[in-house]
């Protein structure tokens, strides 16, 4: 069934007004693949009805980002919502979410600084702003995101605890390629050339995690290994960041830590930004 399309707040009010039971809200920028599908089958668990946002926010791009070429295939992201059985696509224009550039935004605070922040500044505040938007706008009764973006599932959790939001978030694990690349809209930017070296990301974390019984430092040691080769390679890897961070806070964990961690990557293939993580329990 072809999901209701709501483009303004008076179609979004209209359908929400409509809803029965619990909601589900699947936050997306679109360009639909596997690993949102999948955070849109676990969404249908959670709830009677299923949301799906679709809206690329100016606000987390900087001015040098990809905000003009990220991809925007609309009627392929609609099939894919109907084929996963969802009911309702929230769709605005940029003018529909933001009449005016917005004056009052949240701050993602020191958390948001680090890590992917400090190569991204101001990328988690616009992210915040619009979740926030979206989350008021479609009033969930849960919301689910991505391992694959572990920072942003951290802070959009300290931002439902700091702020007191009635929702509940919910995270579904990493959907990746057969070769192990965790997939993303801008994994089509990718030349096949391209691709191979994109691949030492995940060869990275698999390396680490393959070490998570020798403690931090080998953990860390491991995947330098993989990733100095690939930033040798052609094309090479312009290697962002590699860290082993505690998952709630993305603060570095120090060379005693055992427990929970989350080794985090971030490299620049050609023009491409491409992230990845694997959550590793050290010992
Ligand atoms: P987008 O990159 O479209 O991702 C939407 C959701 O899909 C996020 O929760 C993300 O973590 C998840 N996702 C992406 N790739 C995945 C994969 N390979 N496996 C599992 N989940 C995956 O993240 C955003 O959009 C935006 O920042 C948004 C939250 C919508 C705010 O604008």
């Amino acid at each position: 069934m072809t999901p209701v399309i709501a483009r303004t707040r008076e179609e979004l009010a209209a359908a929400r007004s409509g809803v029965t039971g619990t909601l589900a809200l699947v936050p997306t920028m679109g360009a639909l693949h596997e690993g949102h599908r999948s955070l849109i089958r676990r969404a249908r668990e959670l709830a009677d009805t299923v949301a799906v946002s679709i809206f690329v926010n100016p606000l987390q791009f900087a001015p040098h980002e990809d905000l003009e070429r990220y991809p925007r295939p609309f009627a392929a992201d609609v099939e894919a919502c109907a084929a996963e059985g969802v009911d309702l696509v929230w769709a605005p224009a940029v003018e529909v979410m933001y009449p005016a550039d917005p004056e009052v935004r949240v701050s993602s605070g020191r958390m948001g600084t680090v890590v992917e922040g400090a190569a991204r500044p101001g990328h988690f505040d616009g992210m915040l702003t619009v979740v926030l938007k979206l989350l008021n706008q479609v009033r969930p009764d849960v919301a689910v995101f991505g391992a694959k973006d572990a920072q942003q599932f951290a802070l959009i959790r300290r931002m439902v605890a700091d702020l007191d939001l009635p929702v509940r978030v919910v995270s579904g694990p990493t959907v990746r390629e057969p070769d192990g690349l965790a997939l993303s809209s801008r994994n089509r930017y990718l030349s096949d050339a391209e691709r191979k070296t994109a691949l030492s990301l995940s060869r990275a974390l698999y390396a680490g995690e393959a070490a998570a019984g020798e403690g931090p430092a080998a953990v860390l040691r491991a995947a330098r290994d993989v990733l100095d080769e690939a930033v040798e390679a052609d094309p090479p890897l312009a290697l962002d960041y590699l860290e082993l961070v505690d998952p709630a806070t993305f603060d570095p964990v120090g060379e005693s830590h055992a427990g929970e961690a989350v080794l985090v990557v971030a490299g620049k293939v050609g023009t491409t930004h491409l992230i990845d993580n694997v959550p590793l329990a050290i010992e």
